[in-house]
């Protein structure tokens, strides 16, 4: 099998560590991304979802365990190499857009590359007008994003986290703040995004009927994996 995009073996977390409030949220978890993989992480509220996505996102780093993206192995790695692993590898797509309001969809687009690279230029902008056309939303492209709707501010997160190619996209109940027609339409978007660009996507969700639409479930209970099923 090709190397996986994501691997974790026995990762840990602990908040508060020495004091008297450290707590373990999550208990040595394993798991695995294949490029391609649509997955669905579900569990109870504060079972450790966030905390487990920000981890595999480079956000935070796990108390022990080990995290292979693409094979390399993290653990040793510096903040500086983290960052430039995490911009190159890692799209994101959170529960709030995270948008920047003043800026165009397509300037909101161009972000990710701009910040790679320093200095727009006129590839950059036809690869976002690109992305924003596979969102649907290329009529757009020059409207300030406080000016669209829930649902297109959301495709245009999603444009935004695919600007890099990154193998591997995280979202954090990306259609939890929209009406069930804008959060099928985007959930549909990711998952055909998903199969086209073979980038291989977690998702948080709280809703079953949405996870079943997925390759995969895996389950967090109590900072635990209870189930990796199909
Ligand atoms: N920065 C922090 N410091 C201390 N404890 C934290 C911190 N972040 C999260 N926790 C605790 O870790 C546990 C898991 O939180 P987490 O946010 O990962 O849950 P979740 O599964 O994402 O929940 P939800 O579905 O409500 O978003 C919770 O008990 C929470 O209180
Ligand atoms: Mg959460």
């Amino acid at each position: 099998m090709a190397e996986p995009v994501l691997r974790l073996v026995g990762i840990h977390k602990s908040y508060a560590i020495g004091t008297p409030a450290e707590t373990e949220v999550l208990h040595g978890i394993d798991l695995e991304l294949q490029r391609g993989d649509f997955v669905a992480l579900m569990g109870p509220s504060g079972s450790g979802k966030s905390t487990l996505l920000n981890i595999i996102g480079l956000l935070d780093r796990p108390t022990s365990g080990k995290l292979y993206v693409q094979g390399r192995d993290t653990s040793a790695m510096d903040d500086a190499e983290i960052t430039r692993l995490r911009g190159h590898s890692i799209g994101f797509v959170f529960q709030h857009h995270h948008l920047i309001t003043a800026f165009t969809a397509l300037e909101n687009v161009m972000m990710p590359m701009l910040l790679d690279r320093g200095r727009a230029n006129a590839a950059m902008r036809a690869k976002a007008l690109d992305l924003l056309t596979k969102v649907g939303l290329e009529r757009w492209a020059d409207n300030k994003a406080d000016r669209l709707s829930g649902g297109q501010q959301q495709r245009v997160a999603v444009a935004r986290a695919l600007a890099q190619e990154p193998p591997m996209i995280l979202a954090d109940e990306p259609t939890g703040n929209l009406d069930t027609k804008s959060a099928d339409g985007v959930f549909q978007l990711m998952r055909d995004v998903c199969h086209e660009s073979g980038s291989a996507f977690l998702l948080v969700t709280h809703s079953l009927e949405l996870a079943s639409r997925c390759d995969r479930i895996v389950e967090l209970v109590d900072g635990s994996l209870v189930s990796q099923g199909d």
